[in-house]
């Protein structure tokens, strides 16, 4: 029987409770599927940073990469470390280390729960690039804190880096509905915005399939909530899709559905699947956390592992659990625990169809 050996960071705040909730899930679906799941916890975290001065030991990338898959909570606890700290520490080196160029996250309402849109049938993946661009880092301040003070920060688009994430794009949106579109601000941004749609123009060539449409950032935030169900797969820079897809969150109800890949699709290295709320610190040790995000994350990775038929049978077995709406978290108007919804949640999956 093959086993996946998973890497589990649940690193701080509500990340232990939902990391644990999650996995009993992924445990059953591999028990019902017939794979194995072997894992391995690191306590890396801000905890960890304070009795050891760094976030993770100077191995942590080198064990990593043994593991085929990694699974993480949350980084950040910013009342004792600051998050430019513990997100440079652990999270970030982890996605650079690996080049996981591609940030997917679906949006779209689960059933039985409500958005804030009148709309309610849509279902975007936004793909976020999410190795360069405006996040590369390159810049500089100086003659800090000097009424002639200057901050420089410096966004870089390489080909390379723009065609492999639009490449992703045009294939996802070919498995899809055929539709594309594409992210810029070219009409302002008239150099890497510019490179970017006629990168974008260039592939559409060997994709006859995929219908594109080009969007300004600005327009496109409008029509995530005006018309969401006219977009299908949204492909936009680190920018960009940071904000889009905390806009994709927040249309499918909240930091508690919004689940994440990391993801090379080149492979040969682990690709990190998250929730992508943060720590919670304001609900942390209450135990009422929503885990629907951390587990619908580990279906994304049992799906990107190839076990498709396990990661379809965990979002059904989500959605039996959201369209009956018994077991529900606090920030769903519910009563139940991070625990209870997860029980429930693994119920459904080991219930005979
Ligand atoms: P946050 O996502 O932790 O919390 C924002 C709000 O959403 C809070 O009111 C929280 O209670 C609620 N929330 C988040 N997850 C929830 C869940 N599963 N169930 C119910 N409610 C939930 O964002 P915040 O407060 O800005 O950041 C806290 C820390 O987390 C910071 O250190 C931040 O840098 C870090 N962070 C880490 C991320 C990561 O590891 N990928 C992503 C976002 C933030
Ligand atoms: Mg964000």
């Amino acid at each position: 029987m093959i086993a996946y050996k998973i890497a589990l960071i649940p690193g701080d705040g509500v990340g232990a409770d939902v990391i644990d909730a999650a996995w009993i899930v992924l445990e059953a679906a591999a028990r019902k599927f017939g794979f194995g799941l072997s894992p391995q916890r690191f306590d890396w975290s801000c905890d960890y940073y304070l009795k050891h001065g760094c976030m993770m030991p100077d191995h942590g990338l080198a064990t990593l990469r043994a593991f085929d898959s990694i699974l993480l909570g949350a980084v950040g606890w910013p009342a004792r470390v600051p998050d430019s700290v513990s997100l440079h520490g652990l999270l970030l080196p982890i996605r650079k280390a690996f080049d996981l160029y591609v940030n997917a996250r679906p949006h779209k309402l689960l059933s039985g729960t409500t958005g804030p849109l009148r709309s309610e049938k849509f279902d975007i993946l936004c793909i976020r690039e999410n190795t360069e661009g405006e996040y590369c880092g390159a810049g500089g301040r100086i003659h800090v804190g000097t009424p002639d003070e200057v901050a420089v920060e410096t966004s870089i688009f390489t080909r390379r880096g723009v065609e492999r994430i639009l490449r992703y794009g045009f294939e996802q949106a070919s498995k899809r509905s055929g539709r594309l579109a594409s992210v810029t601000k070219s009409n302002a941004q008239k150099h890497s915005m510019v490179f970017w749609d006629e990168v974008t123009d260039e592939l559409a060539a060997s994709y006859p399939d995929v219908q594109v449409s080009r969007y300004h950032v600005d327009a496109i935030a409008a029509r995530f909530v005006m018309n969401p169900e006219t977009l299908d797969v949204v492909v936009a820079s680190n920018l960009f899709g940071d904000i889009l897809s905390d806009l994709g969150a927040a249309i499918q109800g909240g930091l508690g559905f919004a689940a994440s890949a990391n993801i090379n699709p080149k492979g040969g290295v682990p690709s990190m699947f998250e929730p992508v709320h943060g720590s919670a610190p304001d609900i942390a040790g209450k135990g009422i956390a929503n885990p629907i995000a951390t587990i619908w994350s580990g279906a994304l990775m049992l799906e990107h592992l190839g076990e498709r038929s396990a990661a379809a049978a965990i979002l059904s077995a989500i959605e039996s659990v959201t369209s009956q709406k018994k077991s529900r978290t606090p920030d769903q108007g519910g009563k139940s625990s991070t625990t209870e919804v997860s029980l429930a949640v693994l119920e459904a999956i080991e219930r005979p169809a």
